[in-house]
Formats: structure tokens, sequence, C-alpha cells
């Protein structure tokens, strides 16, 4: 399966959202998360995303991601059409720890 990790948080450009084909994306104020049980691996959310946020489980050190895509999917509503960004995304693109802050 895939990941979104930190670097979405307080960017959300949501253009993974556009290419996923099952439609596996949930959100929340500042994230999205895939859902692990509905992600077919296909992989053509990965280089859609402005802010590089979304990476296969595969790779080391995504323990903490894996898991709050796992737990936060099931709480979240389906997204499944492309928004805006959120308003200071180009701001918010790159910086470091957006978790412990901005999570939500
Ligand atoms: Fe959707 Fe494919 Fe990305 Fe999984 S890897 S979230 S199925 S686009
Ligand atoms: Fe987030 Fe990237 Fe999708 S910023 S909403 S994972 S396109």
């Amino acid at each position: 399966t895939y990941v979104v990790t930190d670097n979405c948080i307080k960017c959300k450009y949501t253009d993974c959202v556009e290419v996923c084909p099952v439609d596996c994306f949930y959100e929340g104020e500042n994230f999205l998360v895939i859902n692990p049980d509905e992600c077919i691996d296909c992989g053509v959310c990965e280089p859609e995303c402005p802010a590089e946020a979304i990476l296969p489980d595969t790779e080391p050190g995504l323990e903490k991601w894996i898991e709050i895509n796992a737990e936060y999917s099931e709480k979240w509503p389906n997204i499944t059409e492309k928004r805006d960004p959120l308003p200071d995304a180009e701001e918010f693109d790159g910086k470091e720890n957006k978790f412990e802050q901005y999570f939500s």
C-alpha cells in the first residue's frame, strides 16, 4: 500500500485524489490519508503529489505514517474529487515537523 506522510499537512493539494482508481483517500482538515485495505498499490498517486508526500509503505521509517493512515482512514470521510489546495499550501510545502503542530 501507499501512505501519505508529513508534507501533505497544511498543503493538501488533492491531485492524488483525482487519479486514484479506487477512491481510497480520506480527508481531515489539514491532511489526507490512504485506506490501506482499499489501496491496490497501483502507484499512480505518488508522482502526482506536488509536495512529494506519498510514499510506498516499503520505504524505511514509515511506521508512524502507516499507523496514521490506517487509523484515520476509518474516522475521516472519503474524498473523491480534487479541491483547491489549502490557502497557505506553498508556504507550508517543505516545512519540517508539521505533524506536531498542524495535524488535523
Ligand atoms: Fe490509489 Fe493507487 Fe495511490 Fe493506492 S497507490 S492510493 S490505489 S492511486
Ligand atoms: Fe496531500 Fe499531496 Fe494529495 S499534498 S492531498 S498527498 S496531492
